[in-house]
């Protein structure tokens, strides 16, 4: 079994007959989509959920997982996903893809949030190995970057897979692709960020998490906030 898979099944020990959970996009969140499912077939849990993406969905609704969609909710009992970066105060770096709208809208709603990974997403600081994702709506992006450089960030818009145009998100978002200072830390660039016009949502996921676990060579770490 690998790390990833190892940390997704410890998040499914505290699954519960009759909750409401959220399920998460990636490799490490399907491992924990996978795992509800046979808990639900070989021990009979009785749960529902709600995708954070297509994807999910559709892995869900493959494995017959009871699934609503995200606009018939206004709370859950616990989200489960993965994440690019985490820090040691436990803000998550996500988004990679083109999911963090709903990914974010569902951490938030969570009355439990945990985020899993291996031990190759532990960084010192956020946009340390990746940029931040920030969605925005088409007709701003140039004023939205321009902004964005008026705060000391530089980037550009992400290309679609064929590099013959700009990539579009699930919700119909471009995403601009920035790096900021390294000095700046994830509640002040989280708030830089939200305060800008234009945005969407973007990748930083601060003061959402109410545990994080690690995943190191077999052995998985819990930590809660
Ligand atoms: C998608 C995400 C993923 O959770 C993140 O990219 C981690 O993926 P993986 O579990 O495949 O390493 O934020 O938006």
């Amino acid at each position: 079994m690998n790390d990833k898979q190892l940390v997704a099944l410890q998040a499914a020990k505290y699954i519960e007959s009759g909750m409401l959970i959220g399920l998460g996009t990636g490799s490490t969140a399907n491992y924990f989509i996978e795992e509800l499912a046979r808990r639900q077939n070989d021990e009979g849990l009785k749960i529902t959920t709600v995708a954070s993406s297509t994807i999910s969905a559709q892995k869900a609704q493959s494995l017959h997982l009871p699934i609503v969609a995200l606009e018939h909710i206004n709370q859950i009992d616990l989200y489960v996903d993965g994440a690019d970066e985490i820090t040691p105060d436990m803000t998550l770096l996500k988004g990679r893809g083109s999911d963090l709208v709903k990914e974010k809208l569902l951490a938030k709603a969570a009355s439990k949030f945990i985020a899993v990974a291996d031990e190759s997403k532990l960084v010192t600081h956020i946009g340390q190995n990746f940029l931040i994702p920030i969605e925005v709506i088409p007709f701003a992006w140039q004023l939205t970057k321009k902004s964005l450089e008026a705060i000391g960030a530089h980037g550009d818009l992400r290309l679609n897979a064929a590099k013959d145009g700009f990539w579009i998100t699930s919700h119909g978002s471009y995403v601009l692709d920035m790096k900021f200072d390294a000095s700046l830390d994830a509640k002040t660039l989280n708030a830089l960020i939200n305060d800008t016009p234009g945005v969407v949502e973007h990748g930083i996921f601060h003061d959402l998490t109410d545990a994080v676990f690690i995943a190191a060579n077999g052995v998985v770490t819990e930590r809660w906030a």
